[in-house]
């Protein structure tokens, strides 16, 4: 299983000491959750804040932007080297060209769907995306409980990206930790999004790890 802290939970008036945590860790990206008090009601970190981050962080960048209209900042998005730039399939009506322009970016594009938001919406655009993201919980904070029905979501998807030509990873956000890491393991998941779980645990690294394994 692919691992990807979120930094939502991390100690924001110390930070380095986390960033060094995560380098050294078996993490395979660092997940940067961007809130607009607009679409989410919750303001996170912008781009100043990620610049710095960049610089420090050795682990592709995974972005999540729980805002509106984040087409606009396709290339903001890029200038900070990330791998992953992905958006809501909620705040996009013209999805597939956005899609086409973080490709034309340079990025692999990520499409993710709210808790109320069906599987079956994603079918005429999996097969143009890097990577499926399912929120197990409602996107803006941290520390929230996994929504039970998420893995049946996933393994939805699963059957959805099994049965055409999509690539498409399956990444999970919300309420991860090592009992729903399993079920999610088990339906299909590709990556797991932790922030509580590991920046709250004693071991952050082990809590790294006990999702690594599964
Ligand atoms: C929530 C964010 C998540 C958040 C997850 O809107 O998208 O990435 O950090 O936090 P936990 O793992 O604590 O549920
Ligand atoms: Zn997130």
């Amino acid at each position: 299983m692919k691992v990807s802290p979120s930094l939502l939970s991390a100690n924001f008036a110390n930070l380095l000491p986390e960033l060094e945590m995560i380098n050294r860790s078996n993490a395979d990206y660092l997940h940067l959750d961007v809130m607009d008090g607009v679409f989410v009601s919750n303001i996170s970190f912008g781009f100043p804040v990620m610049k710095a981050v960049s610089k420090v962080c050795t682990k592709p960048l995974d972005v999540h932007l729980m805002i509106v209209e984040p087409d606009k900042w396709i290339s903001q998005v890029r200038d900070l080297g990330a791998e992953i730039m992905n958006v809501h399939q909620e705040a996009c009506p013209h999805l597939h060209s956005v899609v086409q322009r973080i490709h034309n970016a340079g990025m692999k594009a990520g499409v993710t769907i709210n808790p109320a938001t069906p599987v079956a919406t994603l079918v005429d655009i999996v097969e143009d995306v890097d990577l499926i993201l399912i929120m197990s919980v409602n996107p803006g904070f941290g520390g929230q409980p996994f929504i039970e029905h998420s893995v049946k979501k996933v393994r939805e998807l699963r059957a959805l990206i099994d049965s055409t030509d999509s690539h498409a990873l399956i990444e999970v956000d919300g309420g991860v930790n090592d009992r729903t890491g399993a079920l999610l393991a088990e339906a299909g998941a590709d990556i797991l999004v932790a922030g509580s779980y590991v920046f709250g645990a004693e071991n952050p690294e082990a809590a790294i790890d006990s999702l690594a394994v599964l």
